[in-house]
């Protein structure tokens, strides 16, 4: 099965065998009749992953649908969500509706199975400060296992199905928890100026997701024009003194703090300080709106898209003494 229908970045790559999964009870029954040895891959909107190579294996697309409130207070309200569900259509519905909570989340692509996993996040927000818990099927053994917050360890751009628990799960629900009289989150400076440049006097959480989406679509280029997936790196995080240093050769250098010790880098910053933003080789490129995005102009292969992102961290490590890690899931 050809692969690139199947992911943002549009690279081509074939996997040996290729299921779409609509129930739990299907999921299982796969699992079960499945080799023991045959390698699994479980894909949801294909927005954040690199197939490096042909996948020797059987890839799982999770498409499990649904959406339905399982409890409500006077103030809150648990929505739960199939996995394959597209993310955006979710805070959308939810936006619709009145319900708070992931209005910030507006435009990211993907699906919601998938939003756990790297703990998504945007604009001041991120999936933690709403999850509730999900539902996942273990591969080894076909069995339901429930996780809450604190279980899912999510930190930034990460969970527990990144590391110890990596490739073991397919995530089949998640329970949203939302709230009906809504706490907007301004805190991101681009969403207050924009408030006050449309003189909205009282935001609602439609503004918010409307803002966003106009930022997004303003920096971020839209995977059905142009192949990408998102931000390809993570915004590294620094030593206080290590930043310090940094600012006596580039006293321009942004940064925020995480904590008392750590400060988070912009990487589109650093990237286009090195001369790469807009640049392209072959078909591979950076955009020119948002360095820390790389672009597919048509028809890079993986190799390109990779050896473009190794010269973009040789630069950046050489100028700024900074490694810079690959967001994107590689694959292979
Ligand atoms: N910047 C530049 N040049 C660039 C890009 C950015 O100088 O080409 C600097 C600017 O100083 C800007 C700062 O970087 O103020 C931050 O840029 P931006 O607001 O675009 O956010 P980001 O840190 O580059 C992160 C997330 C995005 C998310 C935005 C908004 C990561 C790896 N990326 O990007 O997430 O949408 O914040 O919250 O944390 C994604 O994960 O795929 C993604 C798009």
């Amino acid at each position: 099965v050809e692969l690139r229908p199947y992911n943002t970045l549009n690279i081509s790559a074939r996997a040996q065998s290729f299921v779409s999964i609509h129930s739990i009870e299907q999921l299982q029954d796969i699992l079960k009749k499945k080799d023991r040895h045959e390698d699994i891959f479980v894909l949801g909107g294909g927005s954040n992953i690199l197939f490096a190579n042909d996948y020797n294996g059987l890839v799982l697309k999770v498409a499990i649908e649904g959406k339905k409130v399982i409890r409500e207070t006077d103030q809150h309200l648990w929505l739960e969500v199939g996995a394959g569900e597209n993310w955006h259509q979710t805070v959308q519905y939810a936006v619709e509706r009145g319900w708070g909570g992931i209005e910030n989340l507006s435009l990211i692509p993907g699906t919601v199975g998938a939003a756990p996993i790297q703990n998504i996040g945007a604009y001041g927000v991120e999936l933690k400060d709403v999850f509730e818990k999900l539902q996942a099927v273990e591969i080894a053994t076909g069995e339901v296992h429930t996780f809450n917050n604190e279980q899912c360890q999510f930190g930034y751009r990460d969970s527990i199905f990144k590391g110890k628990l990596k490739e073991q799960y397919v995530i089949t629900r998640v329970v949203l928890k939302l709230n009906k009289k809504p706490v907007l989150n301004t805190s991101y400076g681009a969403i207050q100026a924009e408030i006050e440049e449309r003189k909205i006097e009282r935001p609602t959480i439609r503004d918010i997701s409307d803002i966003v989406i106009d930022i997004r679509n303003s920096k971020l280029p839209h995977p059905d024009t142009l192949g990408n997936a998102g931000s390809f790196f993570k915004n590294p995080v620094i030593d206080v003194d290590q930043y310090e240093r940094l600012k006596e050769s580039f006293a321009e250098v942004p940064g925020y703090r995480v904590n008392e010790h750590r400060i988070k880098v912009p990487a589109g910053w650093l990237i286009e300080e090195t001369g790469w933003k807009g640049k392209v080789v072959g078909d591979a490129g950076t955009y020119k709106q948002q360095a820390l995005v790389i672009v597919n102009h048509g028809e890079a292969s993986a190799a390109d898209i990779l050896s473009l992102a190794e010269a973009i961290q040789d630069a950046v490590k050489e100028q700024f003494g900074i490694k810079l890690v690959p967001e994107v899931n590689i694959i292979g």
